[in-house]
């Protein structure tokens, strides 16, 4: 088999394609090194730099490769950006991958694992989430993603292809030996924020909000270890292969944990006192996000095995100590 990583440079996408090399596949990482890093992608795979909205560009390797399913990680994440800039996150990743499935199509390439993500959801009005909750995202990020959802299904109508949606919580952690990890620039997110405080890359680390409606009034998410994560793709992919039909998987934890439990538990990791101040909630922040996992482990016989809080954080932490700044290419 050989499999087309979109993204294969970038934190979750270079987990894949170790984990793909792992089990005996070919692989063709596209990556256009925006936000994605070379020294990331596995020696064994195949590389091609270039952007996927590059339509001759991304047929070209389509006719080279011989691909027969399509992993798609390569899109902009930030919640907060795209709200400021929507058209930037509807032109790479909806119109992308829109140029995508028209080159798989052209191709008749007809298995694709696509990255989704709980913004699908909005304000959800049920925990945990089900995939019945309604959509309605209340960011032009989740909106980007949702409209590619929307784009496979109708597009499977008609066509043989067979997609699965996996819509993504709170993403953490690093491969346990240590050799890839998350580097993001700027970084956004909540526990490689709090280690950059306990490596003293930061004077302090922002809680945003401590008044919501929580035990202890800081926000509520579900922390869900990259590696697990991307079991849950070779698993998706295997099942459409075997004739599974086009669906849609929430991946998650089923557990929730506050911002402050978060920098607790980072501070016991780490054995380093974190500083913490209380700021302003940040803008579109839900109180609580917890996935329901249950369909995935049903279906796709998924079954997360590096679940504890304390195992992901050490596993992130793990990366972040030995590689303080992160990739040496900036
Ligand atoms: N937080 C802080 N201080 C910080 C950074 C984050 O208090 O300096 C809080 C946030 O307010 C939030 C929690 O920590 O309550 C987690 O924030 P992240 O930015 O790490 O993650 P989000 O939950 O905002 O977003 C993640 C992904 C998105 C995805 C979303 C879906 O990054 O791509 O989950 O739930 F859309």
């Amino acid at each position: 088999m050989k499999i087309l990583v979109l993204g294969g440079a970038g934190y979750i996408g270079s987990h894949a394609v170790y984990q793909l090399i792992e089990n005996h596949m070919e692989v063709v990482v596209v990556d256009n090194l925006e936000t994605g890093h070379r020294a990331a992608v596995h020696k064994d795979a195949v590389f091609y730099e270039g952007d996927l909205r590059d339509k001759a560009f991304l047929r070209d390797v389509f006719e080279k490769e011989k691909i027969d399913g399509v992993l798609h990680f390569a899109a902009y994440s930030l919640v907060g950006e795209s709200v400021q800039q929507p058209m930037k996150y509807f032109n790479n990743n909806t119109y992308g991958a829109q140029v995508l499935l028209e080159v798989m199509n052209e191709f008749n390439v007809n298995y694709i694992v696509f990255s989704s993500t709980a913004a699908t959801y909005g304000e959800p009005k049920t925990i945990p989430i089900t995939e019945d909750e309604p959509t309605l995202p209340t960011n032009p990020y989740g909106e980007s993603k949702l409209m590619m959802e929307k784009m496979m299904k109708w597009n499977s109508n008609v066509t043989d292809l067979n997609y699965v949606a996996l819509r993504y919580f709170n993403v953490a952690g690093a491969r346990e030996d240590g050799v890839i990890g998350e580097d993001h620039s700027p970084e956004t997110h909540l526990i490689p924020i709090v280690i950059e405080a306990a490596l003293g890359q930061r004077d302090h680390v922002t809680i945003f909000g401590d008044d919501y409606d929580t035990a202890d009034g800081t926000c509520i998410r579900d922390y869900i270890h990259v590696e697990d994560l991307i079991n849950a793709h070779l698993l998706a992919l295997d099942y459409l292969i075997k004739g599974g039909t086009s669906d849609v998987f929430n991946l998650g934890s089923s557990r929730g944990f506050s911002v402050k439990e978060i920098i607790d538990t980072v501070e016991t990791v780490t054995d380093i006192k974190i500083n913490r101040i209380i700021g302003e909630r940040r803008a579109g922040d839900p109180g609580r996000l917890v996935a329901s996992a249950d369909k995935a482990k049903a279906v796709l016989k998924w079954n997360p095995t590096r679940t504890e809080i304390n195992q992901i954080i050490t596993d992130a932490w793990n990366w972040h100590s030995n590689n303080p700044q992160g990739w040496d290419d900036k």
